[in-house]
This record gives structure tokens, sequence and C-alpha cells, in this order.
């Protein structure tokens, strides 16, 4: 048989493997990664000229597809005229513009936005608005926080503080990280009735609840429905606290709303938003407060003040994206295509259902979940989908898709086809 060609990796790989860093990874042990030449849509062209379709865009951002035009053209124009001017003590268009943009799109009075640059930041910042809310009305007991097992808020100090330590990649830092309160999602009278007990001891000590609202992603994308978000709810406005929604993966339509508080009909009184906020071009997230989080704030007192300003918060290259890819949500048939999204997932991944080794079969929006029950090789699990020609990339024991909504139906077919197949064989690392 005629060997394949080796194809030579480009010149920067080498070199700059020996010294990146890389994320979520034993680098000893791992599988090298793909080199990228660029993007085209939903799919990836590696170096060696292999063409990937995307089933995650990259960690659910690229809800557009990678290179929309307008988006491009948005960024250019933004790069021309200032890519970057500091938001203290200055101000510029895109910034404002997207403040005022995200506000009325918000539920309820959520109506002040505060940027920063990424998820775990824009979380960090939820939380000590939280805390804060409380001390500048004189309450100086209540600096702990309510989260949920199976929970994922980040990678920074505080947000990992917030994760389910047990089932999450930072049990490590016990004793590290501060305590708070980790309880059962209320997802039924009984654990609603658990909670409460839990809240009537408790609650003088908690400023806020803490939930990703509809899907617990990095915590093995399991769903929950928007009862529990309505219990919530009532639940903080019994206890007298804040809720804080975590929509940094939930937020702009990936489960089929433009967010899952709206799904709900559920307005909480902090909303973190990151990931596909650019349409997945340019890091940038937001952390969003009702009126009367903000007036909490808004005082005679300097030490009323929220004391947080990350350098490159408000970029003006980022929001000029994060604009634009609001205009996409307008102009172009997003909701319709999740819908479509999520029929051929439902579809396309139903011969899974009862397969050897499969516990689940979900899908919720443009996400669509295959449990196993266990992977024991997790990067030949992962290369033998790059075999297949797409990009799919299992974690735990999830098998998950979060295609870009901009995805054709064909290829989104190669990706259910590749994960029915793979999932079916032995010897793709599952058992
Ligand atoms: C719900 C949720 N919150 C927070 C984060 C952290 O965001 P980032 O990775 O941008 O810091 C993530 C990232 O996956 C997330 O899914």
């Amino acid at each position: 048989m005629e060997e394949k060609p080796q194809q030579m990796p480009p010149a920067w790989y080498e070199p700059g493997l020996r010294h990146i860093w890389l994320p979520y990874v034993q680098m000893k042990a791992m599988r090298e990664p793909l080199a990228v030449a660029r993007t085209e849509g939903c799919r990836i062209v590696l170096n060696d000229g292999r063409e990937l379709i995307d089933g995650v865009a990259s960690w659910w951002t690229a809800c557009h597809g990678y290179n929309h035009p307008h988006i491009r053209a948005a960024v250019e124009r933004q790069i021309s005229v200032m890519p970057h001017v500091m938001l203290g003590g200055l101000a510029h268009e895109q910034a404002y513009t997207l403040a005022q943009r995200l506000a009325a799109l918000m539920p309820g009075d959520l109506e002040r936005v505060f940027f920063s640059d990424s998820g775990s930041v824009a979380v960090e910042v939820a939380m000590k608005m939280a805390v804060q809310y409380w001390v500048n009305q004189g309450v100086r007991t209540r600096k702990t926080l309510l989260a949920f097992r199976g929970g994922y808020h980040g990678d920074t100090t505080g947000a990992m503080a917030v994760c389910d330590l047990d089932v999450g990649m930072h049990a490590l830092f016990r004793g590290f990280l501060p305590e708070h309160v980790i309880a059962d999602l209320p997802v039924d009278n009984e654990s609603e009735a658990a909670l409460s007990r839990l809240l009537e001891e408790r609650a003088s000590e908690i400023a806020a609840i803490i939930v990703e609202p509809l899907v617990q992603g990095a915590g093995g994308m399991r769903f929950h429905d928007t009862e529990v978000l309505r219990r919530l709810r009532a639940i903080a406005d019994r206890f007298e606290l804040l809720l804080i929604f975590d929509e940094i993966f939930t937020g702009f339509a990936r489960t089929g709303a433009m967010f899952a508080s709206e799904a709900a009909g559920v307005v909480p009184d902090i909303v973190t938003l990151s990931k596909a906020l650019t349409g997945g071009t340019l890091p940038l997230a937001a952390t969003v407060a009702r009126r009367k989080v903000f007036d909490a704030f808004w005082s005679d007192d300097p030490a009323h003040a929220l004391m947080h300003g990350p350098t490159f918060m408000g970029n003006a290259l980022a929001c000029a994206a994060a604009n634009a890819s609001l205009d996409l949500f307008e102009r172009e048939p997003r909701f319709a295509q999740v819908k479509d999204i999520s029929a051929a997932l439902v579809r396309g991944l139903e011969p899974c259902r009862g397969l050897p080794g499969v516990k689940d079969v979900r899908v919720l929006g443009a996400i669509g979940v295959v449990e196993l029950e266990r992977i024991a090789d997790l990067g030949k699990l992962r290369a033998r989908f790059v075999e297949e020609g797409v990009f799919i990339r299992p974690f735990g024991t999830t098998v998950y898709l979060t295609p870009s909504f901009t995805i054709a139906s064909e290829e989104l077919a190669r990706l259910t086809t590749a994960m029915v197949k793979v999932v079916s064989e032995d010897g793709a690392g599952i058992s």
C-alpha cells in the first residue's frame, strides 16, 4: 500500500510547543494538538490540508460560524479608528452602544452592564457585586454564596470556589478556596424542601444564589427544566437573597431562547455573559445587574463604589464585534436555525440510544449530548473523531455537539453520523 506523504508541521509548531503551556491537559501524555491554518464558516482547516467539520464552535462561542463578513468588517472598521481606550475617565461609542443594546435585550430591569474580558472574571464581578450589595446596606454577615452540585463557573479563584469541587477540576484547591454552600438543584419537591431547610438555617450568611440556568455545561452537559429556575426565584425572594444566572454558556440562543432567563420567564438579579457575546471572535464578558443592585452602589459615599476595573474592559474591538454579532441575531434567522439544529440533533443522535455503553442521549436547543457509562481513553476517542473528519471533543463521560448556528444541514449530518459511528464501534477508546 502506498504510504501517505507525511506532512511536516509548520515552522512555528515544534519551537512553540516547547514553550507553550496548554489548558486542561497532562502535557507529558497528551496527543499533540492539531495545527490549524484557518477557519472557513463551520470548518477548521488544518495545516496539512485536512478539513474538519467543527462540532464544538470553539468552546461554544462561534455561534455565527468563524468568518462572518459582518463581524470582520465591524472589527476592521474599528481597528482603523481606535483599537482600545481605557474605560476609566474615557468613553467610546462601541461600549456605550453595546451596554444599551444588552440592557434592551435582557428581561426586566437588568439594565446596568459591567464589562470584563472573560467569563470567569464576569463571575468574579457578579460575586463582588452580590457581597457588596449587602455591605453597602450595612449588612456585613452575608459573604457566602449558594451554588449547586454539578456546577461550573470558571477557573479563577473566586469562580472556582463556587464550582462543584467534587465533580470538577479544582478539588486539590480545597482548603485554599473560600468555602461556599453547595446544594442540590431543586429539581423536585423533595430537593426544594431540602434547600428551604438549609436556607432556614443559613440564609443570613448568604449573599446570593448562583446557577447555570437550564444547562450545567462543563459539569457534564446536564439539563434541568425551567421550573427549577422559577423555584429558585421564589426561594431567593422568600429568603431575600440575590439570584445570579451564569448565562456564559446558555446566553445568545444556545438553548433556543436568547437567554435561559427568558425561556423560564424569570428575572434574575445579576446575569453573566461571555462566550458567544462577540460571536466567538474576541474576548469579552459582561455582568449585568438589575436596577436595585446598581442602586445599592449609587451613593454619596465613595466607599460604596464597585472597586473593579480590568485593563481591557469594554475593549473597542471586542465591543464592535459584539455589536455586529447582535446585528446578526436581528438580521439572520438564528432562532429558526437553532430550532432546525435541535430537530436534526434529536433525529441524528437517536440511533445512539440503546447502544452498549450509552447511558443517555439528550438534546436542548443546539446542544446534543451522548452520555457514556465511561470513556477509557479520551485521547483515543478524540482522535477517532478527527479520523472521521470532524472536531468533537468529549470530556468526562460526555460526548457532545454544540455547533455554530449557521452550520449547513449536510455538515450537521456528518457530525451526527460520525457520533453514531464512533460511539458504536469497538476500539474507539470508549471501553
Ligand atoms: C457557565 C460558565 N461560566 C463561566 C465560564 C468561564 O468562562 P471563561 O472560560 O471565559 O473564563 C464558563 C466556561 O466554560 C462557563 O461555561
